[in-house]
């Protein structure tokens, strides 16, 4: 392949050291932009435009499937109608566009390949909602590192990641794409990710993109892809966070979202893609659209056909158009028309141009094109171990009645039983690249492998997951009976959670529930383990189980993960990053509410609630239990005081008071009494995830500052207000000590 990475750029090459012997250019910055300008200077306006079109392949692709490359998508390579393909996938497969565009386009301008490399390439990780709920940055990190570690053997040099869209609404199936309902742990997660795919772009590192930018999890009704209409406030306060917390840790790329807000779609909103992205936040790099969300400006009757739509994106800052195809057939006309500048198509162009050269693709177009590496660095023990490990952290531990959990190793027989048990393809969760089932260890497996020949695992499906058919209850009815206990896998497909996937009801789809009543009857104990990508209104098996272990879609090392975590040989540590309501009447329902006129109170008629449910979520926000307990006491303040020169210092002790070790998630939520707005009645400001040894005890502090009690304020400016707070410390967002504190002018 070496000889491949000799490459004439003859034009492009002469232009740019041209400028690199230039005296005035002192920073990395500004040689960076000599060269892209170099390059642009070169252009005409048609191959200007080519940069900023981006098509999908999407046919047979993958580093084991061999294709040639369509005629029709050469030629348009060669003509630099094509700046940026997605889903073109594999060493052999992207070196092959790539040696078409730097060897036989006039500009030999390299191609970006993106892909969605959500929660993996090849090795599956668990689903980013998942990820999330390991409450562990440093671990999504790691996560994201070896993700792109992957992708970029195989030639992808961008992945369409991180979803960081805050979801309060259980019903939209994206919410398992993203980190949940906090924005200070979605922000966390943004950053960690941005992190871990970028690295430095020094080694093979592929770049972020944040997205949906912007508001997109806020879809009325949960219905995917519908109007999204919230206060600026709440928008600013709630959902902006991740995607600047994104934007600071570096990302290179943003994805522009479907929705609009407030009667404005998110990829004609200059407000969005201009004044709050490049004027607040100083954001560098390329923004672009999502799947045909220019055109689709059509239906929100916005634009009114697809040169009206370019017309509208590309003045408002959408830098790439992914396969609508407006930029490319209009922007010209366009430019004639005097309807879009040619200095706006140049500022997007040098955007693009920009991160090309930071890749190094101009240096060497074929870096991500090795299929050696490939070769090597693709499923490796130490990423399928790293994803046990992220997948092991993920669970949590929803109900643990009598302790039954770990299991005892001296069971005889174990009932493996659900539709879910032996399924390889669920647990690889929507998104999965190239992860394929044949990768996968199912539950049933893992704990058949786990046990050896010390128990007998007996197995029924029972079930399917949405089929309304019982024929299947006789046959786990039997094995059960046989058993000592069950191991009750239940939950929803993968396809019943993602993109397009929103549901109705957080139920336990099919006859699965009536499968777990009928077990019951047979008197043993049931574990139910539980795979979804969303909060499921798990009333029941609440109820009735022994146990719960939430396990979301947990990836390639499902069932090894599982049987180590059900015996014990990892305390699970896991905790909720969004609320469990009891039921979908329940939604919207998070811990960060605002406490109304008429807080809730069960005993007086004229308060805010339901008269058919309780106040109370199933499980609130950052509950998750272990097979240990923890106490915490004494929340004391360094200081009753603060002021925006100095900070707090909250101490708490947690003890393990259990008989095992294990890991806590200890975590600190304020509230600001009284606002020139109104406050929300607890909001997330730090956790300390902490192992305690059994008996252990260990203070924790954490340090508060001014600039941590910020809002978006009456005046809409992004400030403290003076005032009493009260902080909390806690397990979860609900069982908490608190103490208070004044923050002075
Ligand atoms: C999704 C994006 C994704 C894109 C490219 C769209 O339908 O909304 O999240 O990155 O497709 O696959």
């Amino acid at each position: 392949m070496k000889k491949y990475f000799v490459v004439l750029f003859s034009v492009v090459v002469i232009a740019i050291s041209g400028f690199e012997h230039t005296p005035q250019i002192n920073s990395e910055e500004d040689k960076l932009s000599a060269r892209v300008d170099s390059v642009l200077s070169l252009m005409t306006l048609d191959e200007k435009i080519g940069q900023l079109n981006q098509l999908s392949f999407g046919i047979g692709w993958g580093p084991t499937v061999k294709v040639a490359v369509p005629d029709e998508y050469k030629q348009q390579i060669r003509e630099g109608k094509i700046g940026s393909f997605l889903n073109a996938i594999g060493a052999e497969f992207t070196y092959e566009l790539q040696k078409v565009a730097t060897q036989e386009s006039r500009l030999k301008i390299p191609l970006i390949f993106g892909l969605d490399v959500i929660h993996g390439f090849k090795t599956t990780f668990p689903v980013p909602l998942g990820e999330a709920a390991t409450w562990q940055p440093e671990l999504v990190e790691m996560s994201a590192h070896y993700q792109a570690l992957e992708a970029a053997s195989a030639g992808i040099h961008w992945t369409f990641s991180p979803m960081v869209d805050i979801a309060r609404d259980p019903r939209w199936g994206r919410i398992m794409e993203g980190s949940g309902e906090d924005p200070y742990l979605g922000s966390l997660m943004a950053a960690a990710h941005v992190r871990g795919y970028q690295g430095n772009l020094s080694n093979l590192n592929i770049i972020a993109c944040v997205k949906h930018y912007a508001g997109y999890g806020g879809a009325e009704g949960g219905r995917d892809y519908n109007t999204v209409d919230f206060s600026e406030r709440t928008f600013r306060d709630i959902y902006l966070p991740p995607y600047k917390a994104g934007v600071e840790a570096g990302a290179h790329t943003l994805m522009a979202s479907f929705n609009e807000i407030g009667g404005i779609p998110a990829s004609g909103s200059k407000y969005l893609l201009t004044d709050i992205l490049r004027d607040e936040w100083n954001f560098k790099g390329f923004v672009v659209s999502d799947w045909n969300s220019i055109g689709e400006m059509i239906n929100h009757g916005f634009a009114s056909d697809l040169k009206h739509a370019g017309e509208i994106s590309l003045n408002a800052g959408l830098d790439m158009d992914m396969e609508s195809r407006s930029y490319l057939n209009h922007l010209k006309e366009l430019v004639a028309e005097g309807k879009v500048k040619e200095a706006v198509i140049d500022e997007s162009v040098r955007r693009i141009l920009r991160i090309k050269f930071m890749l190094g693709l101009f240096d060497d177009p074929f870096r991500y094109c090795s299929k050696e590496r490939e070769q090597k660095n693709i499923m490796t023990n130490e990423i399928k171990n790293a994803s046990l490990d992220v997948a092991k952290r993920s669970f949590v531990l929803l109900k643990n009645g009598d302790n039954i959990l770990p299991l005892k190793k001296d069971y005889k027989k174990i009932a493996v039983i659900g539709p879910l048990a032996k399924s390889k393809l669920d647990p690889l969760g929507e998104w999965n690249a190239l992860g394929i089932e044949e990768d996968v260890t199912s539950v049933f497996e893992g704990l058949k492998k786990y046990v050896g020949d010390k128990s007998e695992i007996l197995y029924a499906e029972g079930c399917k997951i949405t089929d309304p058919s019982k024929d299947g209850f006789k046959e786990a009815i039997d094995k059960a009976n046989d058993a000592d206990v069950i191991i009750l896998c239940v939950g929803e497909s993968r396809s019943m959670s993602g993109e397009a996937y929103s549901r109705s009801s957080l139920d336990l789809p099919g006859v699965q529930e009536d499968l777990a009543k009928e077990l019951l009857k047979t008197g043993k104990p049931i574990i139910a383990v539980l795979m979804n990508g969303r909060p499921l209104s798990v009333n029941w098996l609440n109820d009735n189980a022994e146990a719960i272990l939430e396990t979301w879609f947990a990836g390639t090392i499902t069932g090894d993960a599982v049987a180590q975590v059900l015996f014990g040989e990892y305390n699970p540590s896991g905790k909720l990053p969004v609320t469990f309501p009891r039921t979908v009447g329940q939604v919207p329902i998070y811990y960060n509410h605002k406490n109304t006129g008429r807080p809730g109170n069960e005993k007086n008629r004229y308060t805010s609630k339901y008269l058919d449910l309780p106040l109370t979520p199933l499980y609130p926000f950052g509950y998750g239990l272990s097979y240990t307990t923890f106490n915490y006491s004494d929340v004391t303040l360094s200081n009753s005081k603060i002021t925006n020169k100095d900070s707090l210092v909250v101490t708490v002790k947690v003890k393990n008071t259990g008989k095992y070790d294990g890991e806590e998630v200890v975590q600190l939520y304020v509230q600001d009494l009284v606002g020139s707005v109104t406050r929300p009645v607890k909001e997330l400001k730090g956790f300390k995830k902490i192992l305690l040894k059994s008996g252990e005890e260990k203070s924790v502090d954490f340090i508060i500052h001014e600039k941590d009690l910020r809002f978006t304020a009456a005046d809409m400016k992004f400030k403290s207000e003076p005032g009493l707070f009260k902080v909390f410390v806690g397990t979860n967002s609900v069982d908490v000590l608190e103490n208070k504190f004044e923050l002075e002018e």
